[in-house]
């Protein structure tokens, strides 16, 4: 596209939006790395071409996080440098998508002007449109506010409130993904809810992606048949709080030859017990029943995965699913958060210290084997050393493979940022944050010391991030048209068909070993000779594909 200044007059037609290269840079979770990639694939398909350098581009695009400040923080700085690049290239166009433009709203826009679009999680569908309008309305005089293209879907929660009347677009953009084997290294997510329904008192998630929805089964069944078509060995089923899957087929509404998703209801007579899933009728398809229909009707996908956990309503039945099916992964991400029912009252989470060990207790009596991550925020208002020390006190007898550590951080939207002060000090919680590190670091270091001397499955993922670095700054040219070069063991000859690789067991468990890249995407042994805190060293023993 012609460059220009507001001051040129623009030309009677505009050219066509989509020859342009866009850069999308994508923070926050996997559902928001799922976005960007049905984002990639839609814009790809009207012609939009991708492009690693931001600063070639004609379209930039932040799909963002607002869960805590510091993720925001990053993306002001990447608007702030793009603001000053647009003095000198003003054709390009910067759009902040995902849940910061939800959370923000409009004030992004009156702060930056530099912001051309905005468009919530909710609203991804339209993001095609907003685009071409932006490039439009760049080509006319523009100033501020008013230029700005916006979809955000609001307080009104438009969505949940006529689901069963109006189609929902969101779902055809699920549809619409690409199944090109281009677009995976063996392993994709697929979405089974959105939204949540949970309001913990710290949270921005129900704010920024809305009530939650359930995505019809038979579409879910269809995704992962025709990823596994395309390569796909591992599927990740994403969801907020995936274990509330529930999906009515007796009220399942089709609309334009597509069922449409569900809103969420909360949940049966067994709400709160922090025991058993929630009871349903009897055509419905609850998480354990998915679980077990994917396995079934999916035979070729060798292993099933899923985030997040919500620790109530956790029950027996998916506990069961799993231990019978060796292709789900005997892993668990299982938020507790903290390990003072004090402090889980506060935050809404709806749950006991003792509820959730008794999940813990059962899920190991299930599976012996299994892993389990948690997440855990430091420094909530009023947080005490005694309800500090029970947390560490929860780690130790949690035993999690690793522990994600935040520090609290007030989100604007919330209830605890109207109703609670912000009352433990950065000093206090960086202390405290330090210190559950180190048990969770100490407990990590026996849990992969554990795997020592044992033969793992692993799926392997990628070149590892050492060997990357090492690529980029190797001079040869050959070596960055192979994608690899050399050994990583000292003494490993240039041009070995070797190279440091990373993959994942079942449990997540990360494992760095010596291959051929060529292995990227597939399933297998590796014999575990050391272990760190957080990652596990070994050697290939075969390369033939397991099932585990
Ligand atoms: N749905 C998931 C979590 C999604 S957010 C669950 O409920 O488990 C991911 C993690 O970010 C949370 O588990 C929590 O530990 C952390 N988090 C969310 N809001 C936060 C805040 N305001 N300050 C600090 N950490 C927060
Ligand atoms: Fe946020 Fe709680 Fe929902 Fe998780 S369950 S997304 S922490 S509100
Ligand atoms: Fe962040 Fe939104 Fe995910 S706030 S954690 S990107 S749901």
């Amino acid at each position: 596209m012609p460059q220009h200044t507001p001051t040129q007059t623009a030309p009677a037609t505009p050219p066509p939006s989509t020859s342009l290269t866009v850069f999308l840079e994508t923070f926050g979770c996997q559902m928001n790395v799922l976005d960007s990639q049905l984002v990639q694939g839609q814009l790809r398909g009207l012609g939009y071409r991708f492009i690693d350098d931001w600063k070639q581009a004609d379209v930039v695009l932040y799909n963002t996080c607002s869960v805590r400040e510091r993720a925001e923080q990053k993306v002001w700085s990447r608007v702030g440098e793009v603001g000053v690049h647009k003095k000198t290239h003003p054709h390009v166009l910067l759009g902040v998508i995902g849940c910061m433009a939800e959370r923000d709203g409009d004030n992004t826009v009156r702060k930056y002007p530099q912001v051309d679009l905005l468009c919530g999680p909710g609203e991804l569908d339209k993001l095609p449109m907003l685009i071409d309008n932006a490039v439009r309305t760049s080509l006319e005089d523009r100033g501020g506010i008013h230029a700005a293209k916006i979809a955000l879907q609001g307080d009104t929660h438009r969505r949940s409130a006529t689901l069963a009347a109006a189609e929902d677009k969101l779902e055809m953009l699920d549809l619409s993904r690409s199944f090109s084997p281009d677009d995976h290294n063996g392993s994709a997510y697929v979405r089974i809810t959105r939204g949540c329904n949970k309001f913990c008192t710290y949270c921005v998630v129900p704010k920024t992606r809305g009530a939650e929805v359930h995505r019809p089964p038979t579409h879910l069944i269809d995704e992962c048949k025709r990823l596994v078509d395309s390569g796909v060995k591992e599927i990740t089923l994403l969801g907020q709080t995936v274990n509330h899957y529930h999906y009515d087929n007796t009220q399942a509404v089709e609309l334009n030859g597509h069922l449409q998703p569900q809103i969420g209801t909360i949940i049966g007579p067994n709400r709160g017990t922090g025991g058993p899933s929630p009871t349903f009728g009897t055509d419905v398809t609850s998480f354990a029943s998915l679980l077990k229909k994917i396995c079934d009707e999916v035979p070729d996908l060798l292993r099933l995965r899923f985030v997040t956990s919500f620790p109530r309503d956790f029950g027996d039945d998916i506990l069961q699913v799993m231990a019978d099916e060796p292709r789900i992964c005997r892993y668990l991400h299982l938020p507790v958060q903290s390990g003072s029912d004090r402090m889980l009252k506060m935050m809404n989470r709806g749950y006991t210290v003792a509820q959730y060990m008794d999940l813990v207790d059962r899920v190991r009596a299930f599976m012996p084997d299994a892993e389990l991550a948690t997440d855990i925020i430091c420094g909530f208002p009023t947080e005490t050393e005694e309800d500090h020390l029970a947390t560490a006190d929860l780690l130790r007898r949690g035993r999690f493979k690793n522990s994600f550590i935040f520090k609290y951080s007030p989100r604007p939207g919330t209830s605890a940022y109207d109703r609670l002060k912000d009352d433990v000090t950065d000093t206090d919680k960086k202390r405290r944050n330090n210190e559950l590190l180190a048990v969770q670091n100490e407990v990590s270091a026996q849990v992969h010391q554990a795997y020592v001397g044992k033969t793992i499955s692993v799926f392997v993922e990628s070149i590892s991030a050492r060997e990357r670095k090492a690529i980029a700054s190797a001079s040869g040219a050959r070596g960055v048209e192979l994608g690899w070069e050399k050994s990583s063991e000292p003494g490993g000859s240039v041009g070995e068909l070797v190279t440091q690789l990373v993959g994942r067991t079942g449990g997540d468990i990360i494992v760095i070993f010596d291959g051929d890249p060529a292995l990227i995407g597939q399933i297998i042994d590796i014999k575990i000779r050391t272990a760190s805190p957080l990652t596990l060293f070994g050697e290939l023993i075969h390369s033939t594909a397991t099932t585990s």
